[in-house]
């Protein structure tokens, strides 16, 4: 690197102008909880899910939380999720109290594998959590058609995956319900936020009751829930961020296929896109084999970001490992444990320049030395 280039971030969350404007606009209104800018959130984000019901809340983990508690799902069900995502994934199914039962990936999508899944369904089961990894749908076809087979709920974990779609069916409009994260490095942010998206006018009712505290009336408490609400101040920034999100989305895809076109190492794999995916590439996630450490810090060395999602399979952390061993549950995930090997993500996001681009490309070709 030389002193004139400054390193490319793996992420650059924008939080420009128009963002701080709306902020601003809301704080200066004095009406910052959950309000109209909040409807008016969730109004626009249900476009991106096929006109679905939208629920805003404080993150991606409370979204999917609440949406497990909708479906009724608790103590005695096992719910099927990959090892190989963020934890919140399995997290949120021991919170609700209910048992995480891992199944491998496919190594392309690195979604869950559909054979794995219905050879891991039991009496037991309530429902299925795909995850659609870095920004590409799960086999949704496939395990939609197992769902109905088995009569099995579908979650949606699209917390990575805003506007990715398979056979034009956007991911939020396939399950029971689907939940987004907005977090700063999300393809659009709300400084923090989540947003479930569901078919169903009741689930939505409940999830409106269940963030916040079982009311619609003040007072009035129907149920047992929460304060997971969204403020109007996030859901103003999230609304911006939404109105970018099309462009934004466009570029990094863009910027997916220049990388994949002149990536040329041999012992990088540049990631694939099943036939009618739209993969919005929250992340762009090579695999790299021999030694992973020494390419990433040969990485960092020519100033390219880098990271790994995620080193540890969830099955191997240890609130899902030491009960697991306790009870001699032991996971056969060949391809999990191959991936979390093997994966770095590299910058992919809109905010890089055409010099950026070849600057990524340069270092990633240059590794096949420092292997
Ligand atoms: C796959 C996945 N699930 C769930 C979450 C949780 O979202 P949040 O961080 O907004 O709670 C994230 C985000 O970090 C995620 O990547």
């Amino acid at each position: 690197m030389t002193t004139s280039q400054q390193p490319i971030p793996a992420a650059r969350p924008v939080i420009g102008e128009e963002e701080i404007e709306a902020a601003v606009r809301v704080l200066r209104s004095g009406r910052v909880v959950q309000g109209p800018e909040v409807a008016a959130f969730e109004e626009s984000f249900s476009e991106l899910v096929d006109g679905r019901h939208c629920v805003a809340v404080n993150s991606g983990t409370s979204a999917l939380h609440l949406l497990l508690l909708a479906l009724g799902i608790g103590p005695g069900d096992e719910v099927i999720v990959p090892s190989f995502s963020f934890a919140a994934t399995a997290n949120v199914v021991r919170l609700v109290g209910a048992d995480a039962v891992f199944a491998d990936i496919e190594p392309d999508s690195f979604g869950l594998d559909p054979a794995a899944v219905e050879a891991a369904i039991t009496p037991r089961t309530a429902a299925i959590m795909p995850v659609h990894l870095y920004g590409h749908p799960a086999a949704m076809d496939k395990i939609m058609a197992i769902a109905a087979k088995h009569k099995l709920a579908v979650v949606e974990d699209a917390c990575q995956s805003h506007a990715a779609s398979l056979n034009g069916t956007p991911v939020g409009a396939f399950g029971a319900g689907g939940t987004f994260s907005f977090y700063p490095t999300k393809n659009m942010h709300s400084l923090e936020g989540g947003m479930v998206s569901t078919g169903d006018a009741e689930i939505a009712r409940t999830l409106r009751l269940l963030r916040n505290q079982g009311m619609e009336q003040r007072y009035a408490n129907e149920i047992i829930g929460m304060n997971m609400r969204l403020t109007d101040v996030a859901a103003a920034i999230g609304r911006v961020q939404l109105s970018k999100l099309n462009g934004w989305t466009e570029q990094r895809i863009a910027n997916a296929a220049y990388l994949t076109e002149h990536i040329s190492a041999p012992a990088v794999t540049t990631p694939t896109v099943a036939e009618g995916a739209r993969h919005i590439f929250h992340q762009y996630t090579i695999r790299v084999r021999g030694d992973r450490d020494a390419a990433m810090a040969a990485l960092t060395e020519a100033g390219i970001g880098n990271a790994v999602y995620y080193p540890t399979p969830i099955h191997r952390l240890k609130p899902f490992w030491e009960p697991d061993q306790k009870a001699g549950r032991n996971w056969d995930l060949p391809e999990t444990e191959k991936a979390a090997a093997e994966v770095v993500s590299l910058p992919v996001h809109p905010s890089l320049s055409a010099a950026d681009l070849d600057r990524i490309v340069a270092a990633v070709n240059d590794l096949g030395e420092n292997l």
